[in-house]
């Protein structure tokens, strides 16, 4: 198989997000109309559904030969392959789809031998895009059409210590068990005073789209996003976009520098002296170890 034009795979993956914009933007979705998958905060709509339908023939049509994840058509026991695949998501941030919060996005990213290298983010209710080819930058494209380069500060603060971080965080979908106490534990010690043994973060953040969350990491309106219990269709679109600003992903869970995309576990820092030492202080405040993946 030859070689993917990887900025010829970018500008097809602009023009679909854009037209998912489209569909997103004209639905009109009602939290009592939406469906759950797992539980009552696991939500799916039809929109999501008709969007990766369009999505994925549209990309079937164009690149017949390359594989396709997407999240309304995974089935348990999928794997990702180390073929040249796109791995979508239709609607990052359905919660925030569904109650009309506009942090919602189309995240569609393309990986080879299982690493992602081009990713493009659109959030169609800001008409926002982020988007990066491997080897290439990042940039993020305003409703202006301005274009410009990740991270939006070229040459950003250092990373100085959590108690001078922005930090996202999500609550997920999966509400109980281990990982569950882990992520609140983690969450309270990041936050706590440090008499009281924390790290005293500024804040915390949950933009509702893991997608939105890393390209905020990779522009530094974030310092740091950890996440566990999302997928690769998630991230994958974002890992890129991050990589390219000069941010990295490492596991949520301590000591592994190298995680897979579909590992489920994700631990992202922007772009800034420091950025390793503070990766080793955020792992030494993750209050147990995280099961899933
Ligand atoms: C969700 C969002 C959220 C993350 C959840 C995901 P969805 O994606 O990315 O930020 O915390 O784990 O499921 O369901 O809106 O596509």
């Amino acid at each position: 198989m030859a070689e993917p034009n990887l900025q010829e795979v970018h500008d097809f993956l602009v023009l679909i997000a854009k037209r998912a914009g489209q569909m997103i933007t004209s639905a009109n979705p009602t939290t009592a109309g939406s469906g759950s998958k797992k539980n009552s905060s696991d939500l799916v709509t039809e929109t999501d559904r008709a969007v990766e339908a369009m999505i994925s023939s549209s990309l079937r049509a164009e690149y017949p030969s390359y594989s396709f994840m997407g999240e309304e058509t995974y089935k348990p026991g999928d794997t990702l392959s180390a073929a040249p695949t796109f791995i979508v998501d239709p609607i990052d941030g359905t919660t925030n789809f569904v109650h009309g919060h506009p942090y919602v996005s189309v995240s569609l990213g393309f990986a080879v031998a299982r690493r992602p290298v081009v990713g493009v983010v659109y959030n169609p209710f800001t008409s926002t895009l982020y988007s990066a080819v491997k080897g290439q930058g990042a940039f993020l494209t305003d409703p202006t059409h301005s274009r410009a380069r990740l991270p939006l500060k070229a040459e950003p603060e250092p990373l100085e210590g959590l108690d001078t971080c922005l930090v996202a965080v999500e609550w997920g979908s999966d509400r109980s068990g281990l990982d569950y106490d882990v992520k609140v534990r983690t969450f309270r010690k990041l936050c706590a005073s440090k008499d009281d043994g924390g790290a005293m973060v500024h804040s915390l953040r949950s933009l509702g789209s893991a997608a939105l969350n890393l390209c905020a990491v990779a522009a530094g309106h974030l310092d740091v996003y950890w996440e566990a219990g999302c997928w690769a269709w998630d991230v994958s679109a974002g890992w890129t976009i991050l990589e390219e600003a000069g941010g990295m992903v490492v596991d949520a869970n301590p000591g592994n520098w190298e995680p897979r995309v579909d590992e489920r576990r994700y631990l992202a820092v922007r772009k800034g002296v420091g950025q390793r030492a503070l990766i080793e202080e955020f792992w030494a405040c993750v209050e147990g170890r995280l099961e899933v993946g």
